[in-house]
């Protein structure tokens, strides 16, 4: 019979929502009083051994489990989790969705569900913080007792929060239900009540995960002979470098030469130094050894160019299967596109999953890769704003701007970045809604201006050929070239120029005197007793100016209706 390894079950959640508490009720330890802040920096990884489990909870004392324990992984709530992902889908076998029960779904909470979905991850949810809950007393060591036991008003607020935050789950697309309910686990999501903090749930918690992990996952825990692996992150040490890796399948040996996944040829190298993770701790021992599953440590002999997220493998003589399956598993989620966006992510996963929600939206990419944003993809993105404006864009997950970037003058270049992945589309979108509009918006006013003008009559420089004479931009915008009317629709003529201070310009906004010189006008004759003009549109332009009307300013519509009214006193169904 084939070995089963242990389930990798990342715990995964909203900042603050007590994954790493939780994490430590469930493996005794107390990780969050050692974090800085008590917040998670990075991905870690725990291993904690069955008979471990079994002491925490006793609902699982007579389960028969082939499980021989589970590879943990916690994560930072700041920053997205999807590094963890390897061929196929999520490195987690499982993951613990950890909400507030008292909070509910919140940005990051919406961003695991989004990666969850994407990986098609198999999940629990942990309602946290039961405690929080006022008036909340543990009435019983069964939690459904407990809850049951519970004062009516304590009772009705907890029912409150769990049907808002069922009602949510089912926007996106679960049929959640508490566990205690919950017959057919294969299509309901379970839902268990818990508090990190007391302790409260913290058993039913491990035995949802124990019993779904043995009966649903067994398959997929079998291991073969192939080693298999992903590069979780580089870690500088001084002058030493480290990877931290998860391996998922297989048994690797400190003599083993490593292939590791790049975007070009598979970087090639001898393992120094191979730790493994110790058994409910954060420390590493020395080991000739490892089999999965398991958290590693390795100081390797080439470490150039190694980028977190990237799947590896033992080399024996089998270089031009690894090339192919690395070509299938780094190539074909990051191809890309003759043109499009540029986009980074902080590893291969990250990078993936941006993609696949870009794709998602439709929009193209030419340019996908980990790590910051660097002046090489500036430089990219100013090639893209010759071609389309809108594609010089450069999207950032869970990344930032290189030092020399960010001195550097980037002109219409835009970046976005965020490290909440859905926040990230969501602002792409909302640029290029923008940008477009501009877009339109520039073609639109390129032929013709709206503008409302009032003489300055003191300031009359040249009564004929040309006249030169003082104006005010009341509205809109002045251009060389428009054509002029005054309040009564006589036609005047086209503007030849426009002096600001004595300079030439093309054009004139809002409250800025200029000069504008008028061939073939005699002032004196013409305009003496004028105050105001106006662009002279076609009824053409202005048939289009209605028709895009959600992209002109409200001032500009009142140009224009004033510009119709005049108009149509000479003739009624202009415009119309
Ligand atoms: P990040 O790693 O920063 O994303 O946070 P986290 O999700 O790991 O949360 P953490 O475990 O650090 O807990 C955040 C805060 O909530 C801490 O002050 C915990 O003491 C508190 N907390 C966690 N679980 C519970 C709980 O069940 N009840 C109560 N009352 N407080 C809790
Ligand atoms: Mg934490």
């Amino acid at each position: 019979m084939k070995q089963i390894r242990q389930p990798i079950v990342t715990v995964a959640g909203h900042v603050d929502h007590g994954k790493t508490t939780i994490l430590d009720s469930i493996r005794k330890t107390k990780v969050y009083n050692t974090e800085a802040g008590g917040i998670t920096q990075k991905i870690s990884f725990t291993l904690v051994p069955m008979d471990e489990l079994r002491k925490r909870s006793p609902l699982i004392k007579d389960l028969k489990l082939e499980i021989p324990g589970f590879l943990f992984i916690d994560t930072p709530g700041h920053a997205a989790f999807s590094h963890l992902r390897k061929r196929g889908g999520s490195l987690a076998d499982l993951a613990i969705l950890v909400m507030d029960i008292n909070e509910g779904i919140m940005p990051q909470t919406q961003e695991v569900i989004e990666i969850l979905k994407i990986n098609k991850t198999p999940f629990i949810v942990a309602l946290n913080k039961i405690d929080n809950i006022s008036g909340w007393r543990k009435q019983a060591d069964n939690l459904k007792d407990s809850i049951e036991k519970q004062s009516t008003n304590v009772r009705l607020a907890f029912d409150e929060k769990l049907f808002t935050i069922m009602g949510a789950l089912h926007h996106h697309g679960f049929n959640a239900k508490p566990f205690y309910e919950i017959t057919d686990f294969a299509s309901k999501l379970a839902l268990i009540p818990v508090s990190g903090k007391t302790g409260e749930g913290i058993p039913e918690l491990i035995m949802m995960f124990c019993g779904l992990s043995n009966k649903f996952l067994k398959e997929n825990l079998k291991l073969s002979g192939t080693l298999r692996g992903v590069v979780l992150e580089i870690k500088k040490e001084k002058t030493i470098q480290y990877a931290e890796a998860i391996i998922y399948d297989g048994k690797l040996k400190i003599t083993d030469e490593l292939a590791i996944a790049s975007f070009g040829d598979p970087i090639i190298t001898k393992i120094r130094i191979l730790e493994e993770i110790l058994p409910i701790s954060s420390r590493f021992k020395t080991k000739e050894e490892v089999t999965a599953s398991t958290g590693i440590r390795m100081q390797l002999i080439n470490s150039q160019e190694i980028l977190p997220g990237m799947p590896f493998r033992v080399l024996k003589d089998n270089i031009k299967e690894i090339k192919e399956e690395f070509k299938k598993e780094v190539g074909e989620n990051i191809k890309t596109d003759k043109e499009g966006i540029i986009a980074k992510a902080d590893s291969l996963g990250s990078l993936e999953a941006l993609i696949t929600l870009l794709r998602k939206e439709k929009i193209s990419i030419i340019k996908a890769g980990i790590g910051n944003i660097t002046k090489k993809d500036v430089i990219s993105a100013q090639t893209n704003l010759k071609n389309d404006p809108m594609n010089a864009l450069i999207v950032g997950f869970n990344v930032e701007e290189d030092e020399d970037v960010k001195s550097m003058d980037i002109g219409k270049i835009k970046i976005i970045k965020n490290d909440v992945i859905y926040r990230l589309i969501e602002d792409l979108l909302k640029f290029q809604k923008e940008k477009e509009q501009e877009i339109k918006r520039d073609k639109l006013l390129e032929l013709s201006s709206i503008s409302h003008l009032k003489i300055l009559h003191q300031y009359v420089f040249r009564n004929l050929n040309p006249a030169v004479f003082g104006v005010r931009v009341e509205g809109g915008k002045l251009k060389a070239n428009i054509k002029l009317m005054d309040a009564d629709g006589e036609k005047i003529t086209k503007v030849k120029a426009i002096q600001n201070n004595k300079i030439k310009v093309v054009e004139a906004t809002k409250g800025m005197k200029v000069a504008i010189s008028l061939p073939g006008i005699n002032f004196e004759r013409q305009l003496k007793d004028k105050t105001d003009l106006y662009s002279d549109i076609s009824e053409n332009q202005f048939k289009e100016f209605k028709d895009n009307k959600d992209i002109l300013t409200q001032e500009e519509i009142q140009i224009l209706q004033k510009i119709s009214q005049i108009k149509r006193k000479q003739k009624p169904t202009w415009g119309v």
